[in-house]
């Protein structure tokens, strides 16, 4: 007898077979859609090599239990959960990353990408594009109902914007829904922005600037409104887009945080004034007393506001967060500091009071940033 019984070892190696494409899924409060979308995909890439990963943010609705549940039941659903972190686009960047199939595609949960035209995206894929993008202004394709008549205005102006950085290279730069080569993801990996929602956008541009010229397709799909669940788009992230935006037009030299962070300073001198103002003509308060709390006034709502909008994606809480607040306090003391010694230095030196007060703001904007990124939102 010279046939031998495969050890058990070699059977899984057997039958076995990796996939050719990984859908990754963002998720955060999607308990009620991600049974449902596995059991699409499954019928739209029925007869191929494919798994889904699930990147959650440790939603409090259950999501990744939920996820669970699928992996016990199908070998190709995997679940990464991540905890103490928010944000879209480092979700979709950890779930590429975490796949070894050759092409990947990124689709919101909610079913409002349509999953059927994943075989013909692959297909343009393996037939040599780049970059595949599901697209609701291409040909055929529409935004139907899934979005309100407001949310279509601001996704006109939105798509406008990102046609000015990404020099029109696709119809639809806003979209969340699009298939890759993963090695070229990779490759831009290490320099794309893990802020906000816009991670298609910033391919596309930051692999035009890497000198990489893509091979776009674009394949056209009706946007459906959303199944369970509400939508995660808020104010903050069409200003935290407006950050990735403001980026982008400098060439990436000022990062997104950086210009949020200008953003909320300025709204900070805004708060000041406004404070100033009030306790001095309004309640007769003393200048310097009321110089004193309009200057904790404004650090205390700078704080709260680079705290939500600035780093949402690692947000301070509990205790942290009132650590960080003192921590804050200091550092921007310090940044004061700087601000008024620069100021002087300049005014000294050339006798101009605008430039030199304008050296002192730019200076202490520079350090308090750069400071409370390496020690309060680390
Ligand atoms: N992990 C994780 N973390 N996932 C998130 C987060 C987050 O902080 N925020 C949103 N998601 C997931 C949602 O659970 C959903 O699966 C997907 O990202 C899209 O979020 P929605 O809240 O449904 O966004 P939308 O429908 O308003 O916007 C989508 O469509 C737009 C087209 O109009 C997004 O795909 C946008 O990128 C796209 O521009
Ligand atoms: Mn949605």
């Amino acid at each position: 007898m010279n046939e031998t019984l495969p050890s058990a070892h070699a059977t899984r190696e057997a039958s076995y077979v990796p996939a050719q494409l990984a859908v990754i899924v963002p998720t955060f409060n999607e308990v009620d859609n991600v049974a449902v979308l596995y059991d699409k995909l499954s019928v739209a890439l029925a007869g191929r090599a494919w798994e889904m990963i699930v990147v959650d943010d440790n939603s409090p609705d259950g999501t990744a239990e939920r996820v669970n549940l699928l992996s016990r039941a199908h070998s190709n659903v995997r679940g990464i959960r991540r905890i103490g972190r928010r944000g879209l686009s480092s979700a979709c960047i950890e779930g590429m990353a975490a796949t070894a199939a050759p092409y990947v595609a990124v689709i919101d949960a909610d079913l409002q990408h349509d999953e059927a035209i994943l075989p013909r995206m692959l297909e343009l894929a393996i037939a040599g594009n780049d970059l595949v993008v599901g697209s609701r202004f291409a040909g055929e394709g529409s935004a139907g109902d899934g979005l309100s008549s407001a949310r279509l205005k601001g996704s006109e102006v939105a798509t406008r914007l990102a046609g000015m950085v990404a020099g029109n290279r696709v119809s639809d730069p806003m979209s969340g829904f699009f298939l890759v080569r993963r090695e070229l993801f990779l490759e831009l990996a290490p320099k794309l922005a893990h802020e906000g929602f816009k991670i298609l956008l910033d391919i596309v541009v930051t692999a035009e600037k890497s000198g990489t010229h893509l091979s776009i397709a674009e394949v056209p799909y009706t946007f459906r409104p959303r199944h369970a669940g509400e939508s995660k788009m808020s104010p903050l992230v069409v200003v935290q887009y407006l950050g990735l935006w403001g980026s982008k037009l400098t060439g990436g030299v000022l990062p997104p945080t950086f210009l949020l962070f200008g953003l909320v300073g300025g709204l900070g001198v805004a708060v000041h004034l406004v404070v100033l103002q009030a306790l001095t003509a309004g309640l007769g308060v003393g200048f310097v007393v009321a110089q004193i709390v309009a200057t904790l006034v404004a650090m205390t709502s700078n704080f709260f506001l680079n705290n939500s909008l600035t780093y949402s994606d690692r947000k301070l809480r509990g205790a942290k967060l009132w650590t960080g607040l003192l921590g804050f306090y200091a550092i921007c003391s310090l940044g004061g500091l700087a601000n008024v010694s620069i100021a002087t230095l300049v005014f000294q030196w050339n006798h101009m009071t605008l430039v030199a007060g304008l050296a002192g703001a730019v200076m202490s904007s520079v350090f308090n940033y750069a400071v409370t990124r390496a020690f309060t939102w680390k």
